[in-house]
Formats: C-alpha cells, sequence, structure tokens
C-alpha cells in the first residue's frame, strides 16, 4: 500500500478516503461520484467473497486484475448499448436531429456534436447513424463532425475500434445494420463513412475544459454517478460550449437539478432532452 494511506484504514462510512484509495489503486477518479453509489456497490462485491472487513477487499482489487474487472463492472460504468432506451432515439431524431440538420444546411455550417462519456462506442456510433439517415432522408449533405469522448483510456480504445459482437449489436434496426457494418469474423466492423465522422478523444468531463464550439451535446447515463457540485459545474460546461441550436440530451433516469434549470430549459422531458437558456 502506497505510504500515503498507511495508517488511514479505510472503513466503509469514510468514503471520501475510501475513494481516494480507490483512486490510487484502479486509476480511475471517484472523487465526483455519490458516496452511497461507491458504498452500495463494494459492499456487494464484498457479499459475493464473504469479506467483511474492507481493508481486506482493498488488497484484493489490488493484487487481483480480475477483481478489478469486476469491480468496474459493477460500477456499471462502462455500460453502454446501440440505440440505448429505444424510445429517445426516436424523439430524437424528430425533435433534435432533424431541427439540427435544417438550421445547419440553411447556414451552410458543420455540425458539431460532443457524445460525452462515449465509454465503448455505441452512443456516437448510433448518432453518426441517425444523422447520416436523415441527411439521406432530407437530401443534403452537411459537415459532420462527433466528438466522443470519455474519461478511460481503456474503454476508448474498444470505441475507436469499431467492432462489436452479435451480442452487442443485437439493438441495432437490421436496416441500420446493413447499411453501415461489416459482418466479420464473430462480429460486425463500423463502416468507415460512420467512422470518419467521429474522433475519439480521452477527456475528464470534471477536471478538463470543455470542447469549444458545439451543437449538441449528448451525456448520457454519466450524471449518475457524480454528485450534486459535480453535476453542476460540468453542466457549466456545457452552458459556455453549447451553440444554436444548442440541445443538451441526458440519460432517461437522469434530472436537472434546479440549478440547471437556470442554464437549460425542457424540451422533452420524457426523453430528457433540453435546451441551452440564453443568458
Ligand atoms: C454508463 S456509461 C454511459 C455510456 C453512454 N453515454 C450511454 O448512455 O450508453 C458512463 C461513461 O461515463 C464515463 N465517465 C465517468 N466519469 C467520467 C468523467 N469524469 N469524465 C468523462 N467520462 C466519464 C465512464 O468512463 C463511462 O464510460
Amino acid at each position: 500500500m502506497n505510504a500515503y494511506f498507511r495508517g488511514n484504514r479505510a472503513t466503509l462510512a469514510n468514503t471520501e478516503l475510501l475513494k481516494r484509495i480507490l483512486q490510487h489503486k484502479i486509476g480511475i477518479d471517484l472523487s465526483g461520484y455519490k458516496n452511497d453509489f461507491i458504498r452500495r456497490r463494494i459492499h456487494a462485491r464484498m457479499l459475493t467473497y464473504g469479506i467483511r472487513d474492507i481493508n481486506q477487499y482493498l488488497n484484493l482489487l489490488e493484487k487481483n486484475s480480475e477483481e478489478k474487472r469486476k469491480f468496474l463492472e459493477a460500477l456499471d460504468i462502462n455500460v453502454s448499448q446501440f440505440f440505448r432506451d429505444s424510445f429517445v432515439w426516436k424523439i430524437v431524431r424528430e425533435k433534435v436531429v432533424r431541427e439540427l440538420i435544417e438550421h445547419m444546411v440553411k447556414r451552410k455550417v458543420s455540425i458539431k456534436i460532443w457524445s460525452a462519456g462515449c465509454a465503448h462506442g455505441q452512443e456516437p456510433y448510433s448518432i453518426a447513424m441517425l444523422i447520416v439517415d436523415v441527411c439521406k432522408e432530407l437530401n443534403v449533405s452537411p459537415s459532420v463532425k462527433i466528438y466522443a469522448t470519455d474519461i478511460d483510456g481503456d474503454a476508448l480504445k474498444k470505441a475507436k475500434l469499431g467492432f462489436y459482437n452479435h451480442q452487442e449489436v443485437k439493438d441495432i434496426p437490421y436496416f441500420l445494420l446493413k447499411e453501415y457494418f461489416q459482418p466479420g469474423d464473430g462480429g460486425y466492423w463500423v463502416k468507415d463513412n460512420i467512422r470518419n465522422i467521429i474522433s475519439f478523444r480521452k477527456h475528464d468531463l470534471i477536471n478538463d475544459p470543455p470542447l469549444l464550439f458545439v451543437n449538441t451535446i449528448f451525456c448520457r447515463n454519466v450524471f449518475i454517478y457524480f454528485d450534486r457540485k459535480n453535476q453542476n459545474k460540468v453542466l457549466s460546461k456545457f452552458h459556455q460550449c453549447l451553440y444554436r441550436p444548442a440541445y443538451l440530451i441526458l440519460g432517461a433516469s437522469e434530472n436537472l437539478w434546479s440549478e440547471g434549470g437556470s442554464m437549460f430549459e425542457v424540451i422533452d422531458n420524457r426523453a430528457k432532452i433540453y435546451r441551452k437558456k440564453q443568458v
């Protein structure tokens, strides 16, 4: 154990110390994550081994890479899906993507979308397919760039690879799978016309400055891990970097706090679509 932590024995109740130890051991900054969330997930992992002492579990986590993987899985940190919450994508198509494309085509400017917390890439690839599909329908071809970011370098490696097994592609409508994927050994490769729209990069939403001049941000199922202070911090950054039509799409189970309500107006409450208020 690192000298910093020597003499500081962790307890489940002292979640702040626990989070610092976890950062040291698994290299992910959990400081902005909700204490309850972290405590419940650790407790569940301890139960699977019948371990009662948190320090015993932390030692196991440090030495056993398989448990590190399972712990990250238990945090659900990288869980994603193509067209996750399919009802949301229908609304996004009608209320966001169409207007976004028409607005930008009219002004002859490029469309810039940010998929923040993109995990294994299913979200930015879903956005790209949707945009290309609607452009075909409207018979327009604007320049489109999707910036897909995540704090987790390993998740980004998989995202960049653009290969998904049969189970992972099961939520992609068949006509899109046929059009935008190439069958390969054990799964499917994303085709280059979709892949080339997306630029993947490492980025920490809490500690890094925001990207600049984006027209729409998807940040779905990321806020659930952040405490209120950090949610508001990230919302302010989004507010700062969004330009017209300035949509923000959160996860289906996420809400804006009242502070967020002063920066964004609701466009669709069920699909969690918001638009930047001009202040
Ligand atoms: C549950 S996944 C959501 C993936 C996708 N947006 C979706 O809804 O399917 C949450 C992602 O947020 C990323 N994440 C967590 N904290 C982050 C931070 N501070 N900055 C950037 N990404 C972060 C995780 O690494 C993970 O890949």
